[in-house]
């Protein structure tokens, strides 16, 4: 979810509703704005899905100095409008906004509000319901009743956002877990999820640690820690162009943003090789990875799987035993860790509750050294970790992310390199990166200016078929889970990245007549044996296409992109499948950057 709140301007509904715009990639099945103003007026306006559905219930405008607002991906209680945000208390004088969840809503509902009547299934509406209940029966002040209501919620994530129609210029802001700044104007002050939302009006930031409380208004910020001492923090600047997160003439985010790919990989090279026989990670970060016996690089989605291909990248250039591991799994695991661990967090937002609890795990039961890899800086995994290296794509804005995946690939390339020089092993001294780099946004340039081609063979293949598969061995199997997981999330369609020669064993059950079958093939060693699956997968009818590189391309191959080093091809072995699973979307009729039932910064667990 997305949260946003304004004190002291007279555009304040504006504002908000701009600033949900921007966090709509956090959620977007229901929204909602609750705004007063120094007249004492005050508005609720909810509806169940986007923010241009709740632009059309503003009109004609209301009035607001001071709101609060919401975009949600729903967690506890479907979407409707009863269990949008801001949710409120029975008597209309509290209006609560959330992200997170409250673990132990159920409980303290049976123990302090048994004679209030709910209108919603939100944990949310039992926080707002005790606030008032604090205020009401035993004469708390709110900011006293909102202190106590956080004591109770022990162990839960939360971002809150709270209004009292009584004080109508105050935000109450707690946060624990889930991510939220506080962005400094002058007579005026804003509350965001993400630093994007707020960037129209200001550009300087605060940073909340968990279990931090703290009351906004106009003139003033006072934050303090779970004790209620009082907190003096700095500010950061953010530097980064509003217009960086604007769509353009692009008809969608993710056509753009696969388009980026060629400038991302130069903004590496840039940013991390000046010089390319030794890129720049920062010699703390060098010395503490030459100390590592093995690396664990954790993330989930799509980072995951750039992780997959980091694994390979570290074993090759660097020689050090790596494992690649699903976030979500991995934090309840209880692994056997090699005496000098190193763990690398890949994630494009930096906020992924999944990862940041291996992160919590990695500092407070393992004590071992971290570095994020993530895309937003002064992000929560970004804080936390030892050591961090930034990827430069610039905002991602669709929900299926696309440059993220090639910019983590070629920043762990950048790590194992300078990790490889360091260590002196010949792999990495014969591994020209830079010239590697150079060709790869060549061949990615080359890919998306010939697009026409691939939504030509969308069309043919992609647009009624109920299910696809996408094969290969070694870094292709890599490259077909995250191809397959493009296709799914924006078509629907029930696409699988298998292992090539693992569907004889099974999943070959699974073709039938016409059944897409797509091929990567860009490892040598692997491609022939590849190529006997393929005929396998074809005498049971499969219909299928083949992305091979030009060393090994045959003729009749459908897609042939230009050979690179095999370590890094999956750079641009992904680009077809990108593109395929967008025009696939389209074909279908879906709206490419909102797929159903997902957000693209996922801060539960
Ligand atoms: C969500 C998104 C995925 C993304 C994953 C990890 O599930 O929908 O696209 O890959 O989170 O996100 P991160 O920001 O940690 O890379």
């Amino acid at each position: 979810c997305g949260i946003v709140g304004v004190t002291g301007r007279e555009d304040s509904i504006e504002i908000l509703v701009s600033g949900l715009e921007k966090l709509e990639y956090r959620g977007y099945d229901s929204a909602g704005i609750y705004v007063t103003n120094r007249k004492g007026q005050d508005h609720l306006v909810k509806t169940q899905g986007k923010i241009i559905d709740l632009k059309h219930k503003l009109t004609p405008a209301i009035p607001g100095t001071t709101g609060i607002g919401h975009t949600r991906w729903a967690t506890n209680g479907v979407p409707s409008i009863a269990n949008a945000h801001p949710q409120f208390s029975s008597d209309n004088r509290f209006y609560l906004v959330h992200n997170g969840v409250i673990e132990n809503f159920e409980e303290l509902k049976s123990t302090y509000l048994k004679n209030v009547t709910f209108v919603s299934q939100t944990d949310t509406e039992v926080v707002v319901q005790l606030v008032d209940h604090f205020v009401t029966q035993e004469n708390l002040t709110t900011k006293q009743a909102f202190e106590k209501t956080l004591g109770l919620l022990e162990g839960s994530s939360y971002a809150f956002l709270l209004m009292d129609r009584d004080d109508p210029e105050t935000l109450y802001v707690a946060k624990n877990k889930s991510p939220l700044l506080i962005g400094l104007g002058e007579d005026f002050n804003v509350v965001c999820s993400d630093a994007l939302a707020m960037l129209n009006v200001t550009k300087d930031f605060l940073e909340l640690q968990d279990g931090e409380m703290v009351i906004v208004t106009p003139s003033s910020v006072e934050i303090s820690d779970q004790n209620g001492n009082p907190v003096q923090r700095e500010a950061f600047h953010v530097d980064l162009d509003p217009k960086e997160a604007d769509r353009g003439a692009y008809p969608y985010y993710m056509l753009k943003e696969i388009d980026e790919q060629p400038a991302v990989l130069h903004r590496i090279q840039e940013t991390y090789l000046e010089n390319p026989a030794q890129p720049a990670i920062g010699a703390d970060l060098l010395a503490a990875m030459k100390q590592a016996d093995q690396i664990y690089i954790v993330g989930a989605g799509t980072s995951y799987h750039a992780g997959l291909v980091g694994k390979e990248l570290f074993e090759r250039l660097a020689q050090v035993p790596t494992q690649a591991l699903v976030a979500s799994e991995f934090a309840y695991a209880d692994p056997m860790l090699s005496q000098h661990p190193f763990f690398i967090f890949l994630t494009q937002s930096g906020e992924t509750a999944d990862s940041r609890q291996v992160l919590v795990r990695v500092k407070e039961e393992w004590h071992a050294p971290s570095l994020t890899i993530t895309n937003v800086e002064n992000s929560t995994l970004y804080r936390e970790a030892t050591y961090q290296l930034l990827l430069k794509a610039g905002p991602e804005i669709a929900v299926a992310s696309t440059k993220a995946y090639t910019a983590q690939i070629a920043v762990e390339a950048v790590v194992a390199k300078a990790l490889g020089m360091a260590k002196q092993i010949a792999n990495a001294k014969q591994f020209d990166l830079q010239h590697q780099l150079s060709l790869a946004a060549n061949a990615i340039q080359a890919i998306v200016d010939d697009k026409e081609e691939i939504k030509q063979i969308a069309h043919d293949n992609l647009a009624t078929t109920r299910n696809a598969f996408y094969i290969g061995r070694g870094v292709d199997y890599f490259v077909a889970l995250e191809a397959a997981l493009k296709l799914k999330e924006i078509s629907y369609i029930q696409a699988e990245g298998f292992a090539s020669g693992e569907l004889k064993h099974g999943t070959i059950a699974l073709i039938e007549d016409q059944t897409p079958v797509i091929a990567l093939l860009t490892q040598k060693k692997t491609a022939g044996h590849t190529r006997s699956n393929i005929q396998e997968v074809q005498s049971r009818g499969a219909r299928v296409l083949r992305i091979a590189s030009q060393n090994l391309a045959k003729p009749g191959d459908e897609i042939v992109i230009p050979a690179i080093s095999e370590l890094l091809i999956p750079l641009i072995s992904v680009v077809p499948a990108q593109l395929l699973a967008y025009y696939a979307s389209l074909e279908r009729g879906y709206n490419v950057d909102q797929p159903r039932n997902l957000a693209k910064s996922v801060t539960v667990e």
